[in-house]
């Protein structure tokens, strides 16, 4: 594995350590689960409910297999969000990384009217130049980003959170050493 995406998987795992802080939620949602990258920061007994939402089913699969503990905790839903947004439960906090780039702002604003949080945490790529994904036989949660990703940038998408009923609270910046840098987004539904 290049030294590049070890470091990027790295990054975005102690960004979600700090994500799944955020707020007193009892409830978490992570979209585009992978994995299960980062799973093991969940504060014990902080969470009664912890959806993994992906389209792969292997990856769900996965996930169950890397954290038997979770079990009645972890609810795993193999759905494809751009078609299958209808049938999300509610949960409290919506964590949203490396995802938008998949099904962009205006799918990410059905899926965060359905779902409702009082909390939304997404994380963006941004790209400066170099190529998007760094290589590496093994990430192969990064399979394909270069093919399906919705330009993404910042102003863009917090203007469409903001447009369905949340107020940013805060943007952290994680730089990687290739150029390219990690943004996470913070939200909070309005009153
Ligand atoms: C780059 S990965 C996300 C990285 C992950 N959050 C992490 O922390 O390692 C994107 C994930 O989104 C999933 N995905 C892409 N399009 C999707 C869709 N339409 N519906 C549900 N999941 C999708 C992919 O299967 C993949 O697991």
């Amino acid at each position: 594995m290049s030294l590049d995406s070890v470091l990027q998987l790295q990054t975005l795992n102690k960004m979600m350590r700090g994500q799944f802080e955020i707020a007193p939620a009892r409830s978490v949602m992570i979209l585009g689960i992978a994995g299960g990258n980062g799973l093991e920061h969940l504060p014990a007994g902080k969470f009664q409910k912890v959806y993994g939402v992906d389209v792969n089913s292997a990856y769900l699969k996965e996930v169950r297999c890397r954290y038997p503990h979770l079990d009645g905790v972890l609810e795993c839903l193999c759905l494809d969000l751009t078609k299958e947004a209808g049938v999300l439960p509610h949960a409290n906090l919506l964590l949203a990384d490396l995802l938008v780039e998949y099904i962009g702002c205006a799918c990410f604003q059905q899926v965060v009217k359905k779902v409702s949080p009082r909390f939304v945490s997404c994380i963006i790529q941004l790209n400066t130049g170099r190529e998007w994904v760094s290589a590496s036989p093994y990430l192969h949660v990064f399979d394909r980003l270069n093919e399906v990703h919705h330009d993404m940038d910042e102003a863009s998408l917090q203007e469409a959170v903001q447009a369905v009923g949340y107020r940013h609270v805060r943007t952290l910046r994680r730089p990687l050493p290739n150029g390219k840098q990690l943004v996470q987004q913070d939200f909070e539904k309005t009153p």
